[in-house]
């Protein structure tokens, strides 16, 4: 529906271009730009719609339903003085009205008790909306682990264009946990993020669980979230990072506490070894010269592939989505995705950089591409 709505974005003045060259005259031109605006303004606020994997209108937890408290209280009040404004307008405009032509009405300049009260009271408006708004900012930055709550800690990272998210091992004190694009929690538990960009401006973003953190190179910023129902949470990139970042999804899946530790068990064990001929291909055409995943890739347990410049993928095949979050992690899109990640995701460094995408003589075969696909779908 987003996607949906944002073709519209620029659609009054490619339709104003195409009236023009249908040599409409400009009155009729206008009234037809003007109510195909006010008609497409009508279904933007379907854009609010609950149920759509974006709004903030279905908050789970007490971080996004105090965000959307503060929009409520603030919404009601600007409407309020919205009515107000525009009644007193309104009202002006007919009760004194031009009569007659030739007929100047009485003048008045200035009127003290007019002046200081519409000086005072939107400061007093001004004062009560600061209080919420205020301690709900206040609220947001402090973890309630700061006052003894127990509390998981996530390391996210920001990379152009994929997320990276780190947890400390349970295991092996000291050891990371390293994923990609999928952030599991355990649900109604705090969980500390700890944001940070070796590279440009991210801003972290899942809608209905946690306003927008800027995610800025050399600051790293915190925030505190947590999920109230368990499930699939779409994530966004919120700040202008480069071509691919309307691409930079993510996921943050909420999941019951036992589910979570059967989950970060498994995440901390090496990359299974391929069994199948064709995934055994795989990894070799991995491992290889021609490929040259593995200097760009980690997969944990392999000697060869330690490489950090893209996403980890001891456990891709567990994943639930592929390319940041943009497609279904199956043998099709996979597929695409190994033998054009251009096509799938515009723009992506992969395909910048990668001596297979950029050197002819490099490409892939179609054979290769299967036994990558297989070797991958089968990294659980
Ligand atoms: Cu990262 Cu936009």
């Amino acid at each position: 529906m987003v996607d949906w709505l944002w073709s519209f974005s620029g659609s009054s003045e490619t339709l104003g271009v195409a009236l023009r060259t249908m040599s409409i005259c400009t009155p009729m031109r206008k009234r037809l730009v003007g109510g195909l605006i006010v008609a497409l303004s009508g279904i933007l606020p379907l854009a609010c719609y609950p149920d759509n994997p974006m709004s903030t209108f279905d908050a789970t937890g007490p971080v996004a339903q105090s965000q959307l408290d503060l929009f409520w209280m603030i919404f009601w009040a600007a409407l309020v003085v919205f009515i107000v404004v525009e009644g007193v307008l309104v009202y002006t405009i007919i009760r004194y009205r031009r009569k007659s032509e030739d007929y100047d009405p009485p003048q008045t300049h200035g009127n003290t008790v007019l002046e200081i009260s519409w000086t005072i009271l939107p400061a007093i408006i001004l004062a009560i909306v600061a209080v919420p708004t205020v301690t709900t900012i206040f609220d947001n930055a402090n973890s309630p682990s700061l006052v003894g709550e127990p509390a998981i800690e996530v390391e996210a990272v920001g990379y152009q264009w994929w997320w990276e998210f780190k947890y400390d091992d349970p295991n092996n004190p000291g050891n990371e946990i390293v994923t990609a694009n999928e952030m599991h929690i355990p649900v109604d538990t705090v969980v500390n993020v700890t944001l940070s960009s070796p590279n440009v401006l991210h801003s972290f973003w899942i809608p209905k669980i946690a306003g927008k953190v800027d995610v800025v190179p050399n600051n790293v910023n915190t925030l505190w979230i947590k999920a109230e129902e368990t499930g699939s949470f779409l994530g966004q990139c919120a700040e202008f990072c480069g071509v691919a970042h309307a691409n930079m999804r993510f996921r943050v899946i909420v999941e019951s506490s036992t589910e979570f530790d059967a989950w970060l068990a498994s995440q901390d064990e090496p990359a299974l070894e391929p069994v199948d001929p064709l995934a055994i291909e795989g990894k070799t055409i991995f491992e290889g010269n021609q490929a040259q995943c593995w200097t760009c890739h980690t997969v944990s347990g392999s000697a060869k592939s330690q490489g950090t410049v893209g996403p980890n993928l001891t456990h891709v095949g567990s994943r639930t989505h592929i390319a940041s979050g943009i497609r279904v992690n199956d043998q099709k899109n996979l597929r695409e995705w190994i033998a054009d990640p251009d096509r799938v995701k515009p723009g992506n460094l992969m395909s910048a950089t990668a001596k297979v995408y950029t050197d002819p003589i490099s490409k892939l075969t179609d054979a290769q591409v299967s036994a990558l696909v297989r070797y991958l779908q089968g990294l659980k």
